[in-house]
């Protein structure tokens, strides 16, 4: 129970008639894909895959790789088909942490439950590895995502798009400038920072299932949601989740002074737009239609996780 006497975690699931669980067979496709990735390193930089690898397979919900399944399976085509496009995200979102971490950005020791990169490998191999790992998102995308060319190309853009200055890149701007005075602006940086990858990882695989123009819309309205549904949850949780829960420290947005939902709106206003953002969510799902099942268990997750 938190302090607010509401319910989380599994109790909050349940009693808000959630789907109890997490696609664990989707997530093991990924695993098992990451664990099988070889970038074939030259003897002489093996140890910089080392780095990569040691914060690459070092745990992690997968939600976006998930997400990316999820889709495929909506729309009707056997996850796999998607999977190269998938795991390439999660090689995205390691590097997006790696750099995240750096003693020029968050500063912080603990990532996935162990010492974070530049920790345990020094700062020069840390950015190497984020800088390896992003560019190899992109090879595993071109060498190894089947299917019609112009779709790969779409969902190869709609990643580049995502990482770069209107996504990610420009999102972590504006976290580390403190630019976000207005209420508008906080909601850009989360839908920056976090929700265009997000984004990415629902519409590349929906393209690359076939889906393109107006029928990818409720796909991304549903993503844009999810997404910022998923940092209000990260803010929360960084005031009321425990290091051993969470894989990383908590308490480090306030003592970074950082802006964020929390700092905003304050704990209790945090968790209604949660749960404000949860039920559009949900209401788009219900949009979509069709075999929703997976990607309905993700969302009750993002809101009710507690790590
Ligand atoms: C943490 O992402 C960083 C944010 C974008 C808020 P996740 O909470 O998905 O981290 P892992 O992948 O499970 O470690
Ligand atoms: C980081 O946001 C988001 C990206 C890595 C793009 P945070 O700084 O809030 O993530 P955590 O809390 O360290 O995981
Ligand atoms: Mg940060
Ligand atoms: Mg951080
Ligand atoms: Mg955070």
């Amino acid at each position: 129970m938190n302090e607010g006497g509401a319910p989380t975690g599994r109790d909050a699931l349940s009693a808000a008639g959630g789907e109890a669980r997490y696609p664990d067979e989707l997530r093991q496709l990924v695993e098992r894909f990451l664990e099988e990735l070889d970038f074939a390193a030259a003897p002489a930089a093996r140890p910089l895959v080392e780095a990569m690898r040691y914060s690459l397979l070092a745990g992690g919900k997968r939600i976006r790789p998930v997400l990316s399944l999820a889709v495929a399976e909506r729309l009707g085509q056997p996850p796999q088909r998607v999977l190269p496009f998938a795991a390439a995200l999660e090689l995205i979102h390691t590097y997006s942490l790696i750099h995240d971490d750096l003693p020029a950005i968050d500063n912080d020791s603990l990532r996935r439950g162990v010492p974070t990169c530049h920790v345990r490998f020094g700062e020069d191999i840390a950015i190497l590895a984020g800088d390896g790992l992003f560019a190899e998102a992109f090879r595993l995308i071109t060498d190894r995502q089947e299917g019609d060319a112009r779709l790969v190309v779409a969902a190869l853009s709609e990643v580049a798009g995502a990482t770069g200055v209107q996504g990610m890149v420009g999102g972590q701007y504006m976290d580390v400038a403190a630019t976000a005075s207005r209420d508008d602006d906080l909601r850009l940086l989360h839908l920056l920072k976090t929700g265009r990858l997000i984004e990415a990882s629902v519409a590349g695989a929906a393209l690359l299932c076939g889906v393109t123009g107006p029928a990818l819309e409720p796909f991304r309205r549903f993503a844009r949601e999810i997404g910022l549904l998923f940092q209000i949850v990260d803010d929360i949780l960084d005031v009321d989740g425990e290091a051993d829960d969470l894989g990383k420290t908590a308490g480090k947005d306030a003592q970074l002074d950082k802006t964020t939902y929390v700092s905003r709106f304050g704990l209790d206003g945090a968790r209604r737009l949660a749960g404000e953002s949860h039920a559009r969510a949900r209401a788009s799902l219900t949009e979509l239609g069709g075999d929703v099942g997976s990607l309905t268990a993700v969302t009750d997750y993002i809101l009710y996780r507690r790590s």
